[in-house]
């Protein structure tokens, strides 16, 4: 009797789940097509869709996880509390240049930078923070949008002093500079320019992807996700690229493409048409100015200075990910960096520095052998009467540098 009472209840109880089940499905039919099929967030020019990387975290939760915290996802973002790290309390708020000054001002939980050109009565609007370049590791620059024209705020912020400061570049008097795809191609996974080879500052506001999201290292990937969500049981990746299968140029090429230099020379398409596992020299290269001897600088070549250092030239395997892991967050962890040199240092040569020395250090061999070092590119003037101040980086010429020990 008890069993064939629970055996009605369960029944029912299945029969109403069931019904319920049923009734979501007509009444939200787009839900399951929209997770069956993600809506496209961009389409690059070759027809490729970009999906977006909150697709990729119910099958690769750890690495979606971690990625958040990168300064490659975190390069940039909306304008807002959060994201702008510059200060808009009263005293703080102030960039003074000669003949003009800025007043970084919150309106309605927006942000804007006003302007007043000084001795003279020109009003101009003020401009929202509408689009934050830069995690905030050595500083960040703003763009605002007037109607779908894209410009940079003359105001930037510089985290070592924790101020505000004219941005790199600019004079100082007030300037509009318009922003183009090779100013803002390596802080965004995608962009679109209503003018195709990029030269304009028109974009279409709503195929926007901030930050480096999973899709520039690995490609568009809507035809992943739609695959892996309609096989669940496919262990295989289908319809994406594979970085062990991929060349070491083609490996190298796919950090490269930001990582060595503005390479302005398009030769082809737009500064968004390479793709991971294309030649990037076919795509773009640097204009060489003057001597093609001229030293590299530090600022963001990583690529070049890395592939001039024996540890490089004389190894078959090294590339970036030899010692990057692309997915984390690694600032600040040494220890973990020296290991690597380690690794290969122990069996091939061993440092012939003054072994004291290197004991009094902790085996830091990154900061004997990869010294960290002022960019002659990248600097700011702090205020009107200061000197420009550079940032410094990692060099990645990997070698003996006698002087600074
Ligand atoms: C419905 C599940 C699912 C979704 C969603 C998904 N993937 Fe995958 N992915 C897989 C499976 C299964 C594999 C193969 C097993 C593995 O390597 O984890 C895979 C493998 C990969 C690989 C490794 C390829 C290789 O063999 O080297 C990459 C890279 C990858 N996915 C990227 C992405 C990105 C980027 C997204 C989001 C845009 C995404 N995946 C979304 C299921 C998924
Ligand atoms: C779309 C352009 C782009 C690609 C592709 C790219 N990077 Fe970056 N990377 C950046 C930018 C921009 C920053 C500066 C981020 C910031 O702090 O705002 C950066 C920062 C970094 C940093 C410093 C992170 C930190 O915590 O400060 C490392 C390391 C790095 N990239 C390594 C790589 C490696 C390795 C690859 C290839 C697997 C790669 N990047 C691919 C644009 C890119
Ligand atoms: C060729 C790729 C490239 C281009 C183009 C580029 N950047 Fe960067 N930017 C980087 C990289 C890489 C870094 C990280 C520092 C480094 O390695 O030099 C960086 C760092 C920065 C930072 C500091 C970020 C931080 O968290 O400390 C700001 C701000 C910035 N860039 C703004 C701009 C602006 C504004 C433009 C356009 C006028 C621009 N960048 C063009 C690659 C680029
Ligand atoms: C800066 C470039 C970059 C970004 C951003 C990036 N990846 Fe990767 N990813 C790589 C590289 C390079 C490898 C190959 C690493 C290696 O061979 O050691 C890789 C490997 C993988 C693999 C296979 C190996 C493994 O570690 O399981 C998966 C899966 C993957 N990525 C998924 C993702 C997802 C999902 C995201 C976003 C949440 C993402 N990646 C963001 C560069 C990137
Ligand atoms: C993949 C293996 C590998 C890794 C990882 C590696 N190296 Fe090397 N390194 C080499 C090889 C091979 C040479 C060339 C050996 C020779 O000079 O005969 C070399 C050469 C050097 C030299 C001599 C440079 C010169 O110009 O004479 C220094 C210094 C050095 N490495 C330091 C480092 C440091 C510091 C790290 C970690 C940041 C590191 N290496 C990581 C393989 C590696
Ligand atoms: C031999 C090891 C090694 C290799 C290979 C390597 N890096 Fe690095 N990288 C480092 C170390 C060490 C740092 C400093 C980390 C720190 O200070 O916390 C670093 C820092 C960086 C930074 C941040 C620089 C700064 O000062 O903010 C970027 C960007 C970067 N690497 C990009 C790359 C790229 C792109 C490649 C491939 C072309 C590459 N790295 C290859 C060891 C390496
Ligand atoms: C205190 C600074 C310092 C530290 C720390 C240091 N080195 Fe060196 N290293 C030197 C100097 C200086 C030389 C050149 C010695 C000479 O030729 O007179 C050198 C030489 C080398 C060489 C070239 C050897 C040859 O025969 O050409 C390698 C490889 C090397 N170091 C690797 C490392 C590794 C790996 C570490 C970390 C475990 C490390 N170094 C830590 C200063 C340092």
């Amino acid at each position: 009797m008890i069993k064939k009472k629970f055996f009605l209840n369960s029944t029912i109880l299945l029969v109403i789940l069931l019904l319920a089940v049923l009734i979501y499905h007509c009444k939200n039919p787009k839900i399951e097509s929209e997770y069956l099929s993600p809506a496209a967030l961009a389409i690059h020019s070759n027809g490729e869709q970009f999906v977006g990387s909150e697709t990729c975290m119910e099958c690769h939760a750890d690495i979606y996880a971690s990625h958040m915290q990168t300064a490659h996802l975190n390069t940039s973002s909306p304008g807002n509390a959060e994201s702008i790290k510059g200060s808009f309390e009263k005293g703080s708020n102030i960039l003074d240049l000669e003949s003009v000054a800025f007043k970084m001002l919150p309106k309605d939980g927006s942000f804007y930078q006003h302007t007043e050109i000084k001795n003279r009565l020109l009003e101009k609007p003020p401009a929202r923070f509408d689009i934050v370049i830069g995690s905030g590791v050595r500083g960040q620059s703003y763009l605002t949008w007037e109607e779908d024209k894209l410009f940079q705020l003359q105001a930037s912020y510089y985290t070592p002093t924790n101020s505000w400061v004219n941005s790199p570049g600019f004079p100082s008097y007030s300037l509009d500079r318009p922003i183009r795809d090779a100013c803002i191609k390596c802080h965004v996974t995608f962009v679109k320019n209503k003018d195709f080879s990029g030269q304009g500052n028109t974009y279409e506001k709503s195929q926007f992807i901030y930050g480096v999201d999973c899709e520039r290292c690995h490609r568009p990937a809507k035809k992943h996700v739609v695959f892996h969500r309609n096989n669940p049981s496919e262990l295989k990746a289908q319809f994406m690229i594979k970085y062990d299968t991929l060349s070491r140029q083609q490996r190298l090429d796919a950090c490269a493409q930001c990582h060595s230099g503005p390479r302005d020379r398009i030769l082809q398409g737009n500064s968004f048409s390479f793709l991971v596992g294309n030649n990037l020299n076919e795509y773009a290269r640097n204009f060489y100015k003057g001597n093609q001897n001229t030293p590299l600088d530090v600022h963001g070549n990583q690529y070049g200075l890395l592939t001039k250092s024996e540890c490089f030239k004389q190894t078959k395997t090294m590339d970036c990910a030899t010692c990057h892991n692309p997915h984390k967050n690694e600032r600040g962890e040494t220890g973990s960096f020296n290991q690597k040199c380690i690794a290969c240092h122990t069996e091939s040569v061993i440092c012939t520095g003054e072994s004291d020395k290197i004991q009094q250090m902790g085996n830091n061999c990154i900061a004997c052998h990869m010294p960290t070092t002022p960019s002659k590119s990248m600097t700011v003037q702090l205020a009107s009467d200061s000197l420009e101040t550079s940032f410094n980086i990692r060099t990645h010429l990997i070698a003996i540098y006698r002087n600074d020990n």
